[in-house]
Protein backbone atom coordinates (compact mmCIF):
# COMPACT_ATOMS: atom_id res chain seq x y z
CA UNK A 1 0.00 0.00 0.00
CA UNK A 2 1.08 3.62 -0.41
CA UNK A 3 2.10 6.26 2.24
CA UNK A 4 -0.07 8.10 3.43
CA UNK A 5 1.35 11.91 3.17
CA UNK A 6 -0.17 14.59 5.02
CA UNK A 7 0.49 18.52 4.08
CA UNK A 8 -1.10 21.31 4.56
CA UNK A 9 -0.85 25.00 6.78
CA UNK A 10 0.34 25.22 10.66
CA UNK A 11 -2.57 24.43 12.47
CA UNK A 12 -4.43 22.29 10.04
CA UNK A 13 -4.30 19.39 12.52
CA UNK A 14 -1.55 16.86 10.14
CA UNK A 15 0.74 15.97 13.25
CA UNK A 16 -3.00 14.33 15.23
CA UNK A 17 -4.56 13.27 12.12
CA UNK A 18 -1.66 11.45 11.46
CA UNK A 19 -0.88 9.71 15.20
CA UNK A 20 -4.41 8.59 14.76
CA UNK A 21 -4.62 6.88 10.79
CA UNK A 22 -1.28 5.05 11.84
CA UNK A 23 -2.94 3.86 14.72
CA UNK A 24 -5.98 2.82 12.58
CA UNK A 25 -3.91 1.42 10.00
CA UNK A 26 -1.17 -0.03 11.43
CA UNK A 27 1.60 1.92 9.89
CA UNK A 28 4.48 3.49 10.93
CA UNK A 29 4.42 7.21 11.71
CA UNK A 30 7.23 9.44 11.06
CA UNK A 31 7.12 13.56 11.34
CA UNK A 32 9.37 15.88 9.31
CA UNK A 33 10.13 18.27 11.36
CA UNK A 34 10.62 15.70 14.33
CA UNK A 35 13.30 13.99 12.37
CA UNK A 36 14.95 17.37 11.55
CA UNK A 37 14.91 18.01 14.95
CA UNK A 38 16.57 15.15 16.02
CA UNK A 39 19.47 15.13 13.28
CA UNK A 40 20.09 18.66 14.14
CA UNK A 41 20.02 18.41 17.60
CA UNK A 42 17.89 21.97 18.50
CA UNK A 43 14.60 22.69 17.70
CA UNK A 44 13.10 24.05 14.49
CA UNK A 45 12.80 27.53 16.37
CA UNK A 46 16.81 27.47 16.62
CA UNK A 47 17.25 26.07 12.92
CA UNK A 48 15.24 29.31 11.72
CA UNK A 49 17.38 31.69 14.45
CA UNK A 50 20.57 30.40 13.93
CA UNK A 51 20.40 29.75 10.16
CA UNK A 52 17.40 31.21 8.76
CA UNK A 53 14.37 29.66 6.44
CA UNK A 54 16.48 28.97 2.97
CA UNK A 55 18.87 26.77 5.45
CA UNK A 56 16.01 25.36 7.01
CA UNK A 57 14.37 24.86 3.56
CA UNK A 58 17.50 22.65 2.71
CA UNK A 59 17.53 20.60 5.44
CA UNK A 60 13.81 19.85 5.30
CA UNK A 61 14.30 18.83 1.67
CA UNK A 62 16.83 16.44 2.66
CA UNK A 63 14.62 14.90 5.20
CA UNK A 64 11.88 14.72 2.99
CA UNK A 65 14.00 12.77 0.44
CA UNK A 66 15.16 10.05 3.22
CA UNK A 67 11.48 9.71 4.60
CA UNK A 68 10.34 9.09 1.24
CA UNK A 69 11.73 5.52 0.75
CA UNK A 70 10.40 4.20 4.32
CA UNK A 71 7.06 1.90 3.20
CA UNK A 72 3.65 1.42 5.05
CA UNK A 73 4.11 4.81 6.15
CA UNK A 74 2.13 7.77 7.72
CA UNK A 75 4.19 11.15 6.44
CA UNK A 76 3.46 13.85 8.12
CA UNK A 77 4.91 17.25 6.67
CA UNK A 78 5.79 20.82 7.92
CA UNK A 79 3.53 22.87 6.26
CA UNK A 80 6.02 24.96 3.94
CA UNK A 81 7.54 21.33 2.61
CA UNK A 82 4.72 21.54 -0.50
CA UNK A 83 6.73 24.65 -1.51
CA UNK A 84 9.47 23.13 -3.03
CA UNK A 85 8.46 20.70 -6.27
CA UNK A 86 11.38 18.25 -5.37
CA UNK A 87 9.81 17.43 -1.95
CA UNK A 88 6.34 16.66 -3.76
CA UNK A 89 7.99 14.23 -6.45
CA UNK A 90 9.99 12.49 -3.88
CA UNK A 91 6.90 12.30 -1.45
CA UNK A 92 4.51 10.95 -4.54
CA UNK A 93 6.70 8.09 -5.44
CA UNK A 94 5.54 5.92 -3.05
CA UNK A 95 2.28 7.92 -1.39
CA UNK A 96 -0.72 9.36 -1.98
CA UNK A 97 -0.28 13.22 -0.92
CA UNK A 98 -3.52 14.91 1.34
CA UNK A 99 -3.35 18.37 2.06
CA UNK A 100 -5.39 19.05 5.39
CA UNK A 101 -7.34 22.84 4.98
CA UNK A 102 -8.57 25.04 7.52
CA UNK A 103 -9.96 28.80 7.71
CA UNK A 104 -7.29 31.69 8.75
CA UNK A 105 -9.38 32.06 11.61
CA UNK A 106 -9.28 28.36 13.01
CA UNK A 107 -5.83 28.17 12.58
CA UNK A 108 -4.65 31.28 14.59
CA UNK A 109 -6.86 29.27 17.30
CA UNK A 110 -4.97 26.30 16.98
CA UNK A 111 -1.66 27.92 16.77
CA UNK A 112 -1.78 30.59 19.36
CA UNK A 113 -1.44 28.19 22.16
CA UNK A 114 2.36 27.93 21.53
CA UNK A 115 5.14 29.73 20.05
CA UNK A 116 7.03 27.03 18.20
CA UNK A 117 5.76 28.52 15.08
CA UNK A 118 9.25 31.52 13.82
CA UNK A 119 7.11 32.14 11.08
CA UNK A 120 3.90 33.04 12.87
CA UNK A 121 6.07 35.24 16.00
CA UNK A 122 4.64 38.28 14.11
CA UNK A 123 2.49 41.24 15.94
CA UNK A 124 -0.22 40.57 13.39
CA UNK A 125 -0.43 36.67 13.08
CA UNK A 126 -4.00 36.76 11.33
CA UNK A 127 -2.75 38.54 8.58
CA UNK A 128 0.72 36.67 8.44
CA UNK A 129 -1.31 33.63 7.99
CA UNK A 130 -3.90 34.83 5.02
CA UNK A 131 -0.63 36.41 3.41
CA UNK A 132 0.91 32.58 3.31
CA UNK A 133 -2.12 31.19 2.79
CA UNK A 134 -2.66 33.44 -0.17
CA UNK A 135 0.93 32.75 -1.38
CA UNK A 136 0.85 29.16 -0.44
CA UNK A 137 -2.67 27.96 -2.15
CA UNK A 138 -1.43 26.63 -5.77
CA UNK A 139 0.99 24.49 -3.91
CA UNK A 140 -1.57 22.97 -1.60
CA UNK A 141 -3.56 22.66 -4.44
CA UNK A 142 -1.03 20.32 -6.08
CA UNK A 143 -2.12 17.54 -3.54
CA UNK A 144 -3.96 14.50 -4.76
CA UNK A 145 -6.72 14.88 -2.00
CA UNK A 146 -7.83 18.11 -0.46
CA UNK A 147 -9.81 17.78 2.61
CA UNK A 148 -11.72 20.78 5.14
CA UNK A 149 -10.98 20.17 8.97
CA UNK A 150 -13.20 22.94 9.23
CA UNK A 151 -15.71 21.79 12.17
CA UNK A 152 -14.22 18.03 11.84
CA UNK A 153 -12.24 16.12 15.00
CA UNK A 154 -9.21 14.96 13.98
CA UNK A 155 -10.57 10.90 14.32
CA UNK A 156 -13.06 12.49 11.50
CA UNK A 157 -10.94 13.40 9.69
CA UNK A 158 -8.43 10.41 9.55
CA UNK A 159 -11.78 8.54 8.59
CA UNK A 160 -12.20 10.31 6.05
CA UNK A 161 -8.71 9.76 4.11
CA UNK A 162 -9.37 6.23 4.68
CA UNK A 163 -11.95 6.48 3.02
CA UNK A 164 -10.90 8.80 -0.05
CA UNK A 165 -7.46 7.16 -0.54
CA UNK A 166 -9.91 3.73 -0.54
CA UNK A 167 -6.58 1.94 1.89
CA UNK A 168 -7.69 -0.62 3.91
CA UNK A 169 -8.02 -1.01 8.05
CA UNK A 170 -7.31 -4.40 9.02
C1 LIG B 1 6.38 25.79 8.68
C2 LIG B 1 5.59 24.87 9.37
C3 LIG B 1 6.06 24.17 10.56
C4 LIG B 1 7.59 24.02 10.55
C5 LIG B 1 8.23 25.35 10.34
C6 LIG B 1 7.79 26.03 9.04
C7 LIG B 1 5.80 26.48 7.50
O1 LIG B 1 5.47 22.88 10.64
O2 LIG B 1 7.99 23.14 9.54
O3 LIG B 1 7.91 26.16 11.44
O4 LIG B 1 6.58 27.04 6.71
O5 LIG B 1 4.57 26.47 7.34
P1 LIG B 1 3.92 22.62 11.06
O6 LIG B 1 3.09 22.81 9.84
O7 LIG B 1 3.92 21.19 11.49
O8 LIG B 1 3.59 23.55 12.15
Amino acid sequence: MKNIVLTGFMGTGKTEVGRILSRKLGYVLVDADTEIEKEQGITITEIFKQYGEPKFREIESNVIKRLSEIKNAVISTGGGAVLRQENMDNLRKNGVIICLTASPETILKRTSNNNDRPLLQVDNPLQKIKELLEFRKPYYEKADIMIDTEGKSPIEVAEEIIEKTGIKKD
